[in-house]
């Protein structure tokens, strides 16, 4: 994608949880290290925490819940409606518990980054840390990477590597993989605002 002049990018930011990863994007705008704004954060968990952090930062919040929604596509398709309402240029999954259908991926092909906890393509899914210490795994780790259809599969933009120790439990392990999450999740995002990142196939190439 390219730099879009003078504008700032303007994120939309899902979230169900914490919104630790969340926070750090906020943090790196803030400081100006980031030339983008966060236009909405949109939540499809009323309590998720990571709204209060959106709040506390005035950013616009939206509670989107799915019951209301038949089939994952008409989710889909009231998503876009609310990231085109809030004219949102990029769209971020910060710990978005939820697949996307073509639907979304269709509306921001190459436009939608995910950040999972592992080293894709081991482990995608749910509970990627547990799988990672069931499998016995020295190292694991966190991929940033643009979303298809699939589960976990797109491609890949950055991943940072962390130690396993024999004594990790799934908690202490996903504390480990959440700092280097919190800086690739925001450097990748930083080099997509700079128009640096260029997507051939399955393979992301970054400008120097
Ligand atoms: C993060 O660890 C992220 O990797 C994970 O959810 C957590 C959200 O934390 N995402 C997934 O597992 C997606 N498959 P946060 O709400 O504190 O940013």
């Amino acid at each position: 994608m390219t730099d879009n002049g003078n504008a700032p990018c303007r994120l939309g930011v899902l979230v169900s949880g914490g919104g630790t990863n969340l926070q750090a994007i906020i943090d790196r705008i803030e400081a100006g290290e980031i030339r983008a704004e966060v236009a909405c954060v949109i939540s499809n968990k009323a309590d998720a925490y990571a709204l209060t952090r959106a709040s506390q930062h005035g950013i616009t919040v939206v509670v989107h819940e799915n019951a209301n929604f038949s089939n994952r596509q008409s989710y889909d398709t009231a998503t876009v409606e609310i990231l085109r309402s809030h004219n949102v240029d990029l769209v971020i999954l910060a710990g978005f518990m939820r697949i996307l259908t073509d639907v979304m991926v269709n509306a921001y092909p190459n436009a939608i980054m995910n950040i999972h906890p592992a080293l894709l393509p081991a482990f995608p899914g749910l509970h990627a840390q547990q799988q990672a210490l069931d499998y016995g795994v020295r190292y694991s780790g966190c991929t940033v990477h643009f979303v298809d259809c699939g589960t976990d599969t797109g491609p890949i933009i950055m991943q940072s590597v962390v130690p396993v120790e024999q004594d990790d439990t799934e908690e202490t392990l996903s504390a480990r993989i959440q700092k280097a999450e919190h800086q690739t999740f925001a450097t990748a995002i930083k080099l997509f605002v700079e128009g640096k990142i260029r997507v051939d196939g399955r393979k992301v190439r970054i400008a120097a």
